[in-house]
């Protein structure tokens, strides 16, 4: 073929990525046969499968955002390899964009990030199965956490755990990295088993608000007493409006390049609401496994078993449809909102978008 043919060389590559996939399944089909017992099974398959993936990287294939209705139908037995080889994709493709993106010069500001003690108090600690995990709320951070204390052995179930305790690091037996020597850190980012969680930012941002200064159901009164004046007193556009924390404001004042000075006042109650960036220093930490909590039904088991911990624990039961992505509500939050706002917002937490492959919210911003 003519040496300009891009197509053809990329369809003949495509050919060949196929036939290993094909070849791949055949294998494995063979190995089920010959050994009956599903977990040599399950071992056999990842090194084979990863060689076949690498092969595939270069390849476009859209991160599929799946539907719960799909997972429920969790294919068993022969299918088991399939499935299998679609998650390490989508996993080997999120790693692949969060260091393009990481090499973006245009988003460097956005993206980068020093690991600060702020970070290092972010990332807990599981010596004994080698993980560390960072904490970004909103997602089912306290199933994680209460994964990780069963697996420190501070309690020998989930249902054990005293629902005070979670949070609790001085009693937990979940340490955080920060409370390491600087060597002893450095060993364990070098070595250890590295994830976190990510949702869409925005549908973020509304869960925060509506957890922080709405409902309240843990009964944290400095939001509503402290922090919410706090950002009304600069932010609030209608002076006449004696309503408590609107999202208006809250936006406004996530979006104001010189939030700084507020957040410092704010102190740690600010992890609620920072990026994902800067709580988890993504292009600086080589983290192993990033989950999303829209497919976390596929993605909790794929992070236990790449942790080398499923034979261990199991994620707690995820209630169905509390992970679907919901546009209407995202909508609905944002609605009388300036544009001007939304894009400011938009500017501050593209990064995230971004690095972690969430769609840019087109449908508030034009
Ligand atoms: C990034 O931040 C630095 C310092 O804050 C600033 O000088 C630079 O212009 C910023 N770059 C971009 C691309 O925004
Ligand atoms: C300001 O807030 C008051 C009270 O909620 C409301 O009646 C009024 O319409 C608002 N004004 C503007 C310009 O939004
Ligand atoms: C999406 O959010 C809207 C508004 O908050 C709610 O009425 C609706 O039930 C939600 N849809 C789903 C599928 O959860």
């Amino acid at each position: 073929w003519l040496p300009s043919d891009n197509m053809h060389h990329q369809w003949l590559l495509l050919a060949a990525c196929f036939w290993v996939i094909f070849m791949f399944m055949v294998a494995s089909k063979f190995i089920t046969l010959t050994f009956k017992d599903p977990d040599v099974y399950g071992v056999k398959q990842e090194p084979l499968m990863l060689t076949a993936m690498t092969k595939v990287e270069k390849i476009q294939v859209p991160e599929e955002k799946r539907l719960p209705e799909e997972s429920q139908n969790k294919p068993t037995g022969k299918v088991i390899s399939e499935d299998l080889m679609h998650q390490s994709l989508v996993h080997v493709k999120r790693i692949e964009l969060l260091s393009n993106v990481c090499r973006d010069t245009a988003l460097r500001n956005l993206s980068h990030t020093t690991i600060s003690k702020f970070v290092l108090d972010r990332i807990f600690v599981c010596d004994k199965h080698k993980i560390l995990f960072c904490q970004t709320p909103k997602v089912g951070n306290t199933q994680w956490k209460k994964v990780l204390i069963v697996l420190n052995g501070a309690f020998s179930s989930i249902d054990e755990i005293p629902e005070n305790i979670v949070h609790d690091h001085e009693k937990n037996g979940l340490p955080r990295l920060s409370s390491f020597s600087d060597s002893e850190i450095q060993k364990r980012l070098n070595l250890y088993f590295k994830f976190f969680i990510v949702r869409d930012p925005f549908e973020r941002l509304i869960s925060a608000f509506k957890d922080k200064f709405v409902h309240n159901p843990r009964f944290e009164p400095w939001y509503r007493h402290e922090i919410a004046p706090g950002i009304i007193r600069k932010y609030r556009k209608n002076r006449t409006e004696t309503r408590g924390l609107q999202f208006e404001d809250f936006v406004r004042y996530l979006g104001d390049p010189n939030h700084r000075w507020l957040d410092v006042q704010f102190g740690d109650h600010i992890i609620h609401w920072v990026t994902y960036v800067e709580l988890c220093a993504p292009c600086e930490i080589r983290y192993s496994v990033i989950g999303h909590h829209e497919t976390l039904e596929d993605d909790a088991p794929y992070i236990l078993k790449e942790a080398g911990i499923d034979h261990l624990v199991s994620y707690p039961t995820i209630p169905p449809g509390i992970t679907v992505y919901n546009k209407t509500k995202v909508e609905h939050y944002f609605s009388g909102i300036s544009k001007r706002d939304i894009r400011r917002l938009y500017a501050r937490f593209e990064g995230d978008f971004k690095l972690f492959g969430y769609r840019e919210p087109d449908f508030l911003l034009n």
